[in-house]
């Protein structure tokens, strides 16, 4: 437990950007923006891209600022350092409370049905290997919802088991914005359900808090994970990356009983 806990810990730690100082957690090291370090200061690299295209991290960094589902104030603080080496501790040591559906994430199938959660389907049971591995960036027409018919257009060739969908939610830079959007585009349930019917995906990426679009939430999920073969992530960091094919890996958290995690995706070219 305490291992798991320092691993959440640090690895949320190393994630964070632009998080205000506040009284219970001082100013991060590296997250001011300011490029004017005094000669000999230490300063962390904080990278997107890793040796030119080698990798891309599409995983969002974990902020007081982002976007949490159906709230305009956003995430608010999730990270606290009860013991620190300053207040005369041996070591720092941070806790943090995060909804698991925040940021880059993966749904199981108990998120939407109650009868696969009380079966145990959370998200230690999900398949690693439907989440690593060959992926297509494909970039949907910017003007609807992802229908049937724009599932249609997209021509995703059988044998693609993988794609992450780039739409108009990354040119909106929807999950840099404070405030809860429920203009997001997102699967609307026949594309959903053509995706299911014609196609031999079993990872669904999307750059927004859902693949569901929000008029048609609950209907494709249920269409999405039904099956319980599908796994969602969602609220992925898309933008700079090109279109094309890539091995994707995915890795969430061992999180026992629980319906969703957050996850770490890279795509490796
Ligand atoms: C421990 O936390 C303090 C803030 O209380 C910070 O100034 C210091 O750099 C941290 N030390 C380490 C080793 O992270
Ligand atoms: C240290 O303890 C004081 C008093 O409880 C508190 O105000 C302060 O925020 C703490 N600082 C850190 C870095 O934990
Ligand atoms: C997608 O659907 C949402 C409602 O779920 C709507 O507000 C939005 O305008 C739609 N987006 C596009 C591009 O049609």
């Amino acid at each position: 437990m305490a291992l798991t806990t320092s691993f959440l810990l640090l690895f949320l730690t190393s994630l964070t950007l632009t998080v205000a100082a506040n009284t219970a957690y001082p100013t991060i090291p590296g997250t001011d923006n300011s490029d004017c370090a005094v000669s000999g200061e230490l300063k962390p690299v904080r990278r997107e891209i890793y040796g030119e295209g080698q990798i891309y991290d599409i995983s969002h960094r974990y902020t007081e600022d982002m976007p949490s589902w159906d709230k305009t104030e956003g995430l608010g603080q999730f990270l606290w350092l009860p013991a620190s080496i300053k207040n005369g501790s041996l070591a720092n040591n941070s806790e943090m409370k995060l909804p698991t559906h925040t940021g880059t994430h993966v749904d199981a199938p108990g998120h939407v049905f109650d009868h696969y959660f009380d079966a145990g389907f959370d998200v230690d049971t999900l398949d690693l290997r439907v989440l690593n591995g060959p992926a297509l960036l494909v970039d949907v027409p910017r003007d609807k919802n992802i229908t049937a018919v724009v599932m249609e257009s997209i021509h995703i060739p059988r044998g693609v088991r993988r794609v992450l969908f780039r739409t108009l939610n990354t040119d909106r830079k929807l999950m840099f914005k404070k405030e809860f959007d429920t203009s997001y585009v997102g699967f609307m349930k026949d594309g959903a359900k053509w995706l299911v019917e014609n196609t031999d995906i079993k990872l669904v990426g999307i750059d927004y808090l859902s693949v569901a679009a929000y008029d048609d939430l609950l209907p494709s999920h249920y269409v999405f994970l039904e099956g319980r073969e599908i796994i969602l992530v969602e609220g992925l960091k898309l933008d700079g990356v090109p279109a094309g094919i890539y091995s994707v890996h995915c890795l969430h958290l061992r999180l026992l009983g629980a319906e969703g995690s957050p996850i770490r995706c890279i795509l490796i070219k």
